[in-house]
């Protein structure tokens, strides 16, 4: 396996927990390098879920490096918890096979504080953040006032530190927010103490997974969020705070852009989003209803129902272009079973006038249109075909438009949540 980057290509939850856990198999190291616990990557093996937040998705198969990379916002209350949880569940997890980098920026309680009560402030500009103290932390980061893991090891840095930092934070909560202050003592404990269960995984992981890359490792590396999320590229301000897509592992893995050999998209066959913000193809209506229901779509971090609608092949087409994709992965394909009709946007309709392009120069997509093209469904179950040649011929219909459209070969379908329901394509 080439070094290689999975990212999400729609809004988020495309299925990259179950991705990445597959092709886990055939790498030797998997690593995080954007978002925090926002993020919820559902991985089934045998009937037994998983939610990994912060750790990545390649956690349950022993003998591989978990890596957690300096662009990654850190909450270490999340991580232990997490840690615990697998140990609790009979996974291995220890400093051999994870890592957390010491130049990782570490969210306090503060950064979740701040994270909910902020959005308090925002009406309609609302983003529906998950409130994991995200937004917050990065801020911090690029206001140069931020903790760092390596920070939190050093106890007397630390508490000279998160001192000055709660100070500020405090003036805030209580005098703009109107709320209790944080017991600045209480805190200062409570992390430094935190601090010793980290340290066994704490070190220099930019260093590692390059010398991995150098001795011919096979590194897979893990995108949290979808591009239509990312602080650049997506739909500012209902985003989240970092680059989602391959183009966020040079600066959040500390890896050379160059380096990265294969780029790989998922997308679902239709189209969910979590939070507010833009969602041309969303349908409010029973259509909507329906593949939340067929789909289960539920958020995995916060239990929210997903918001639902068709594949939007303009969105997809500018995230696989943004990240330089080799190749597209379509998930949930089994979930349309049972749509008499199944539609795509091909195209957005804005002013009387048809684009491919992504409209970017309308940040708020007041009067785009999405132009739809309507396939045949199909009745049959999904879930248990293995080869291409197997599906109805309306799904490869569908599977071959969406491609044709995208422009990037579709190299894998996957038609359930559990590692084995995937349907190389060619076969
Ligand atoms: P991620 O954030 O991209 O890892 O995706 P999530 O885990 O948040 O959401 C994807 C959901 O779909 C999870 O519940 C998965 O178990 C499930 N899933 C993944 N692939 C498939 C698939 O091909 N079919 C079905 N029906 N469910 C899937
Ligand atoms: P995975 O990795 C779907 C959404 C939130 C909110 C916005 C900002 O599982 O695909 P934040 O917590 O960053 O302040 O939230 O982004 N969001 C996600 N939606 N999947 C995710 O992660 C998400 N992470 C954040 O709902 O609208
Ligand atoms: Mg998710």
């Amino acid at each position: 396996m080439p070094t290689t980057s999975v990212f999400g290509a729609q809004w988020g939850d495309e299925g990259k927990g179950k991705l990445i856990d597959l092709m886990a198999r055939d790498a030797d190291m998997i690593v995080r390098y954007q978002g925090g616990a926002n993020a919820g990557h559902t991985v089934v093996v045998g009937g037994e879920k998983y939610v990994l937040h912060l750790i990545p998705s390649g956690i349950l198969h022993p003998g591989k490096v978990n890596v957690i990379g300096n662009g990654v916002a850190v909450d270490p209350l999340k991580f232990l918890e997490e840690v615990e949880g697998l140990r609790a569940r009979g996974q291995q997890v220890d400093g051999a096979g994870l890592k957390l980098s010491a130049t990782a920026h570490v969210i306090f309680e503060h950064h979740r504080l701040i994270d909910q009560l902020s959005e308090r402030w925002r009406g309609e500009g609302r983003i529906g953040t998950t409130g994991r103290g995200i937004g917050p932390c990065y801020a911090d980061k690029a206001a140069r006032t931020g903790l760092r893991v390596g920070d939190l090891l050093d106890n007397a840095y630390c508490r000279t530190r998160l001192r000055a930092a709660l100070a500020e934070k405090n003036a805030l909560i209580e005098r703009v927010h109107g709320e209790r202050p944080l017991d600045l003592d209480g805190q200062l404990d409570r992390y430094t103490a935190l601090a010793e269960r980290l340290r066994p995984f704490v070190c220099d992981t930019g260093a590692l997974v390059r010398s991995a890359a150098r001795a011919g490792k096979r590194i897979l590396f893990e995108g949290a969020q979808g591009a239509m999320l990312d602080i650049d590229g997506g739909t500012y301000p209902f985003v989240t705070s970092s680059n989602t897509g391959a183009n966020g592992i040079a600066a959040g893995a500390s890896f050379p852009a160059r380096a990265i050999e294969r780029v790989i998209g998922i997308a679902k066959a239709y189209c969910t989003r979590v939070g507010e913000g833009p969602f041309p193809t969303e349908q409010v209506n029973a259509t909507g209803e329906r593949i939340r229901k067929q789909g289960n779509e539920y958020g995995s971090t916060t239990g929210r129902p997903r918001r639902c609608g068709w594949f939007d092949a303009v969105a997809v087409r500018y995230a696989l272009e943004l990240s330089g994709a080799d190749g597209l992965i379509v998930t949930n394909l089994d979930v349309l079973s049972g749509f008499p009709s199944i539609q795509v946007a091909m195209r957005y309709r804005h002013a009387g006038v048809e684009r491919r392009d992504w409209p970017a120069d309308l940040p708020r997509f007041d009067g785009v249109e999405p132009v739809y093209q309507t396939f045949p469904g199909w009745n049959e179950d999904l879930t248990r075909v293995r080869k291409y040649a197997d599906l109805p011929a309306a799904a490869r219909t569908y599977v071959e438009a969406l491609e044709r459209e995208v422009g990037t070969p579709i190299q894998m379908l996957s038609v359930g949540p559990e590692r084995e329901q995937v349907i190389p394509r060619g076969s």
